[in-house]
């Protein structure tokens, strides 16, 4: 099936919804205690068994292209750098060097031709072998082979960079994404560039997640910006495992699906987002590019951070180009920091206060209801394969 047919049939369900006034349901309200929210405890084991088990994905092929090019950064408070080798593929490390456990590379991008430590100066190759150790004579004699970087399990694939934070674990990518590999594929992500990052902050990061899968709110919360061309709670939701696919409605879905679809236009009357699971929104659309964010627990579990990755196929070149770029970027920054993030620090205060018992998550809020089941499911020291959430 072509991408066409894809957002065709997306766009079919969702003018069937608007038309009789539904959306994609679950069969069932989710109640949830609080306590999923606030409990430190139960934070630590999401840390350790799902960011520390599950690929993340930490990086794009636009922002490793070319050999010597590396990404570090912290994932879930773990030191990661990422870079590809002469040879095009790209290795992943804990940024944390054999001598002393230092830093190796600061956070950010850049090319280099090996990775050197600031502290006193080893130096690893793209493979992460230690090939420089300074002032070996007065250091003393040890044999540096094996005493490389720990190297952490990584693919690529669809222009994304999946990282394993568990050395030696066995990754297996294909398995992890299923059906949604394809998915991505079709989006030609490797082909894009990174524009611009810019990171922002909030509560618990299952709070930040929720906004993310949740199309009940848009009038509410967003009357001014996302409103302006979506409805709300108009909605189709599909599954890949744990990773989701979501129409969202506009305005014009119904003139737009009375047109013949071989005279729609991609993307025309619908935004569809997809989330990778435990961490990632992409809102992106074919041919043009857009927004993915990554949310990450931060040092307590009532904070996480979100780094915005703003892609697109061309680097804005022109003037107004970059203008537009900047006020997209300011927009999406401002929405989410003034709206969303706002809100979700507000349902931590709220939350803590005692308030409510549960949270209750509607049958329109299909996309949470899986989300929460599958961060249940991967919570489980053993997760068992045959009883895979099956909403
Ligand atoms: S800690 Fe890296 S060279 Fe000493
Ligand atoms: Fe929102």
């Amino acid at each position: 099936m072509d991408r066409f047919e894809d957002y065709n049939q997306i766009a079919d369900r969702l003018a069937d919804h608007a038309r009789d006034g539904t959306t994609d349901s679950a069969p069932d309200i989710l109640r949830i205690p609080a306590s999923y929210y606030l409990d430190p405890e139960l934070w630590k084991i999401e840390v350790e068994r799902i960011f520390k088990r599950v690929p993340l994905l930490l990086a794009f092929t636009g922002e490793l292209r070319q050999p010597g090019r590396y990404k570090a950064m912290k994932a879930a408070g773990v030191p990661v750098v990422m870079i590809r080798g002469r040879d095009g593929v790209v290795r992943a490390f804990l940024n944390a060097c054999r001598h002393r456990g230092a830093r190796v590379m600061e956070e950010g991008t850049g090319k280099c031709v090996r990775m050197v430590c600031p502290y006193h100066a080893w130096a690893y190759d793209e493979r992460g072998a230690l090939v420089k150790v300074a002032d070996p004579e007065k250091f003393g004699d040890f044999d540096t082979a094996g005493e490389g970087l720990t190297e952490l399990p990584c693919a690529e694939v669809a222009g994304l960079i999946f990282v394993s934070l568990t050395p030696g674990a066995a990754m297996d990518i294909d398995a992890w994404l299923g059906g949604f590999r394809e998915e991505l594929e079709k989006l030609e992500m490797a082909d894009w560039e990174v524009c611009a990052t810019q990171s922002l902050e909030t509560a618990n990061w299952k709070l930040a997640h929720d906004g993310y899968v949740d199309g009940y709110h848009i009038a509410s919360l967003h009357p001014k910006t996302i409103a302006a061309f979506s409805q709300s709670n108009v909605l189709t939701y599909d599954a890949f495992g744990p990773h989701q696919r979501i129409g969202f409605a506009h305005h014009n879905i119904l003139p737009v699906t009375e047109k013949p679809p071989a005279e729609r236009t991609l993307n025309d009357g619908l935004t569809v987002i997809r989330t990778i699971f435990p961490h990632v929104s992409l809102a992106v659309r074919h041919g043009e590019g857009g927004v993915v964010s990554q949310l990450f627990p931060g040092p307590t579990h009532d904070t996480s951070y979100t780094i915005q990755a703003f892609l697109a196929p061309k680097v804005p070149e022109t003037e107004e180009e970059k203008a537009m770029f900047g006020m997209r970027t300011k927009m999406l920054y401002e929405v989410v920091r003034d709206e969303d993030y706002k809100t979700v620090d507000g349902v931590q205060e709220g939350l803590a206060s005692g308030a409510i018992p549960d949270v209750i998550f509607g049958r329109n809020e299909i996309g949470n209801q899986r989300l929460h089941k599958w961060i249940a499911y991967y919570c489980q020291e053993t997760p068992d394969p045959s009883a895979r959430p099956d909403l």
